[in-house]
């Protein structure tokens, strides 16, 4: 998708389809829904908002052809509701819902009519309840922010799973504009450079979903290797590929305890991001969950659903998206990205449960429960980040079934062991617009992890138990500031919505991103 930016005047557009949002403001002395791009736009959208046709709820579309006054071809509406209520996850939504509206209808260019600075406050000013947008404060939800949300939004919705379809209609558009009246007050440098770093990290995270939405038998090990390589290459990275050799010479013995059960050899996956004239502190090190297929093990999981886990490396291939855009972004700021590629397989190599294995800390750990993988394998992907210098860790995983329990599919999990980088990775999140819910990793839940014969185990009880995988990783960062995503309710989409299809989501790409840009 090419995107492209024009000043000028909404009416003079030349589009396939010019989208306009339309707000509820929820004003007592003017019930008509408003919207966000002047005179000629509200003519035709008070007309339909006195027919009753357009309300400004969310998600509402209303499509005109051959719209009066307009150049473009067609004007679609798009409710947003309340304007308090809208944050970054909310426009992001808006307008991946408009794509996706039009794209199921074979439109291939459109035009965004980018709100004028200021328009969205004076909306939110009339309207006084106090409810809060999800995301995004209010101060700086505006102006470039807006743009930025529009692309990103707009990458997420022109995405399909359905890659392996003999007869697939690609429905991708060609091109998107975003158009901001010549009235604006921000510069055109800065809305171009703001709409091309939203379009690296809209593509970015369709990268990463590119690679989870592979099945199994195409993403091995060695494939995502290979993809992380070959990106690698093309973005000026520097990349290196440890195999099952080099993985037992390290004494790696919890990653090589999952990886021994297959016939696929397993590859930690290194990737470093060192731009000339970036201080050598902070490091920051992004350790991925890159399990190809989870199995369960021997500790075998029930055939109903097994077929998703191969969405078990989303946390990996977050990692290598989120690296991309780094590379073609460039902030000054030191990276390093591990991603713990295998399989978790029964056979007669496996590990079982009551084995012993030693981590490269040099910790034991006993293996209760041979389906507890991802903690095993980020053992060592950690501990390595520390060893090769990272000062700073991120992890994410699709690590724990408890997490979707806690959480369900609305907020992925973030634990931290220190309060402020959790802070950081929260004013992240919210200009991302990704939505994480923070749970406690406090000393007290320790004793959970604790084993008769070695220093811990691999699978506590049934209780808390995304609390007690990330216990047993905290293990392995010592006194590093560290912050734990378990993404495994987020990271593929049971169902599709107005604004995402069904399938891989590409989460915490672009909350990674904007962490490591506010770093430099
Ligand atoms: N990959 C799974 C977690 C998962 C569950 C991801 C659902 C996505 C959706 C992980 O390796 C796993 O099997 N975890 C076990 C841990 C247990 C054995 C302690 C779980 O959550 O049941
Ligand atoms: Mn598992
Ligand atoms: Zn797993």
């Amino acid at each position: 998708m090419q995107i492209e930016l024009k000043i000028k005047k909404f009416v003079e557009v030349e589009t396939d389809c010019l989208v306009a949002f339309v707000v509820d403001t929820g004003a007592k002395d003017s019930p008509l829904p408003s919207v966000l791009g002047g005179k000629a736009l509200a003519d035709l959208s008070d007309e339909l908002a006195a027919a009753g046709e357009l309300t400004g709820k969310p998600m509402e579309t209303v499509l005109l052809h051959q719209p009066a006054g307009l150049k473009a071809k067609r004007l679609l509406f798009v409710g947003c509701g309340k304007a308090n209520k809208i944050g970054g996850v909310e426009l992001r939504r808006l307008a991946g819902a408009a794509v996706r509206f039009l794209r199921a209808r074979s439109i291939k260019d459109i035009a965004f009519a980018l709100p004028d600075e200021g328009e969205w406050e004076n909306k939110l000013e009339k309207d006084k309840s106090h409810a809060q947008a999800s995301s995004g404060s209010r101060a700086s939800f505006a102006g470039l922010d807006v743009a930025r949300a529009i692309v990103e939004g707009a990458f997420v919705a022109d995405f399909d799973p359905d890659v392996y379809k003999s007869h697939r209609r690609d429905l991708s558009l060609h091109s998107l504009t975003v158009v901001a009246s010549p009235a604006r007050k921000s510069t055109e440098k800065s809305l171009a450079s703001t709409l091309n770093s939203a379009r690296i990290i809209g593509e970015s995270q369709n990268f990463t979903r590119q690679l989870v939405n592979e099945p199994g038998n195409a993403m091995t090990p060695t494939v995502l290797a290979d993809r992380a390589r070959k990106m690698a290459s093309e973005c000026g990275l520097k990349c290196e590929v440890l195999g099952p050799k080099e993985i037992q010479k390290h004494k790696m013995g919890a990653f090589w305890a999952v990886a021994k059960g297959s016939e696929e050899p397993p590859a930690l996956i290194v990737l470093r991001y060192e731009p000339s004239g970036a201080p050598s502190n902070p490091v920051i090190g992004l350790v991925g969950k890159g399990v190809t297929f989870d199995s369960g093990g021997i500790s075998i999981k029930p055939a109903d659903g097994m077929e998703k886990m191969k969405y078990d490396m989303a946390g990996g291939a977050a990692m290598l998206g989120a690296m991309r855009a780094i590379a073609l972004l460039k902030p000054k700021v030191r990276v390093t990205a591990i991603v713990c590629a295998t399989e978790n397989m029964p056979s007669g190599k496996a590990y079982k449960p009551g084995d012993v294995e030693i981590a490269m800390s040099g910790k034991s750990i006993e293996i209760i429960n041979t389906d507890a993988e991802g903690r095993m394998i980020l053992a060592d992907g950690l501990a390595y980040a520390r060893e090769l210098g990272c000062t700073h860790l991120v992890d994410a995983a699709t690590l724990t079934g408890a997490c979707v329990v806690a959480l369900g599919m609305i907020n992925a999990g973030i634990f931290a062991n220190d309060d402020s980088l959790y802070d950081r990775f929260h004013e992240a999140q919210q200009s991302a617009g990704e939505k994480f819910w923070r749970l406690p990793v406090e000393d007290e839940y320790q004793e959970m992890i604790k084993s008769g014969i070695a220093d811990i185990v691999n699978s506590a009880g049934r209780w808390g138990g995304a609390i007690s995988a990330a216990m047993f990783l905290k293990e392995f960062v010592e006194d590093t500031p560290w912050i734990h995503l378990d993404i495994a309710g987020i990271a593929w989409m049971e169902e599709a919505k107005p604004w995402i299809a069904k399938g891989p989501t590409g989460i915490a790409v672009r909350s990674l991103v904007q962490f490591v840009q506010d770093f430099a």
